[in-house]
């Protein structure tokens, strides 16, 4: 299939399509001043970008919510042009609360749906809100990171099969219109595709993904499962000391990548994004800089020959730049297992 950028979809296992490019919508919320998000969205969509990566842990969808809203308002696209990616956060775990929580959601886009749902990570927090029963009972604070007196992670136990019954009624009432999830290993998605009664499979597993880290046997296994991998972090990450593992050099430094983005007069990071695109992976780079938002969706203009495909697979490091260590101790967290 010719990539262009009209036409980048790729089909999702229950009959819908995901853009194989995507806007990334995460920034620190308290660096990032209000109306950042609802820019970048409104350039993006300009540009030519049709899929959008938010979440409500994000504390920005409102803003996303109102770009998208404003570009169908003023005719560039139509809803179904746009592909939205919502996530079900860790203190929403609960099946009585999925439902309420992807309502939230739709409050916050002021949308009638979803595109896609995803269960975020595979590990519980606990709920500090008690008596969650609408969506009102839901806001933004604290209580989504809680802990307790001596700052330890509270968490809750998890249910993942019970999670996913739940977020399987929300398609059925039509609030979403396809499902995944993200941060899983292997073991976690077999648990849901085992599920007795399972009646919608997860269509993509959201998971960090670049050249230096290409998650060889997760595709394969992905790929045998007629599951789509959507690559976070498809640059290599804000290289936040905060959260993100410093151990791994800059990836869009690497002398590879920079000589092979001499020869097509492109760009690291385009090399990046297209080396994923390019084998069937959906990427989501991250920018509210204009320029940048721009710069990395000019990459169905060029195409990589095999070699430099397999010489920037040679490139993986096996190390993640989001190891999420400070919930290492969970019962579920996913990055124990080799993959
Ligand atoms: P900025 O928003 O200033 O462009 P993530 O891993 O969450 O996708 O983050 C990607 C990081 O890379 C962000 O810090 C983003 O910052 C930066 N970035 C995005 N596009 C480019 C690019 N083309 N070249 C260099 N850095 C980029």
């Amino acid at each position: 299939m010719e990539l262009t950028a009209e036409r980048h979809s790729i089909p999702l296992s229950d009959g819908n399509k995901i853009p194989l490019i995507g806007l990334g919508t995460y920034a620190n919320p308290r660096q990032t001043p209000k109306g950042t998000a609802y820019n970048a969205v409104k350039v993006a969509i300009e540009t030519g970008y049709r899929h959008i990566d938010g979440a409500m842990v994000y504390f920005n969808e409102d803003e996303v919510g109102q770009a998208i809203r404003d570009k169908i308002a003023d005719g560039t696209v139509k809803r179904e042009d746009i592909f939205y990616c919502g996530k079900l956060w860790n203190t929403f775990h609960p099946p009585h609360l999925v439902r309420p929580t992807l309502e939230k959601t739709l409050e916050l886009l002021k949308l009638d749906f979803v595109d896609l749902y995803i269960v975020e990570m595979p590990t519980a927090f606990k709920i500090l809100t008690e008596g969650i029963k609408t969506t009102n009972d839901i806001q933004p604070g604290d209580t989504y990171y809680p802990k307790d007196d001596n700052g330890k992670y509270l968490y809750h136990e998890t249910d993942l099969r019970a999670t996913w019954e739940a977020m399987e009624a929300c398609k059925d009432a039509g609030l979403v219109k396809s499902l995944g999830v993200s941060n899983f290993n292997k073991r976690q998605l077999e648990l849901i595709l085992t599920k007795p009664g399972l009646k919608h499979r997860p269509v993509l597993n959201q998971v960090e993904c670049h050249p230096y880290f290409t998650q060889p046997k997760l595709l394969e296994y992905c790929r045998q499962n007629s599951i789509v991998i959507v690559g976070y972090s498809p640059l290599g990450t804000s290289r936040d000391p905060a959260w993100v593992n410093l151990k791994c050099p800059p990836m869009l430094e690497d002398e590879v990548l920079v000589s092979i983005a001499k020869k097509h007069n492109k760009t690291t990071a385009q090399v990046a994004l297209r080396f994923n695109v390019q084998r069937g992976v959906v990427v989501i780079p991250k920018s509210f800089n204009t320029a940048r938002i721009k710069e990395n969706f000019e990459i169905f203009d060029f195409c990589l020959s095999e070699d430099e495909m397999k010489t920037i697979e040679g490139l993986n490091k096996n190390i993640r730049f989001v190891e999420l260590l400070m919930w290492a101790d969970h019962p579920e967290y996913p990055f124990h297992d080799d993959y």
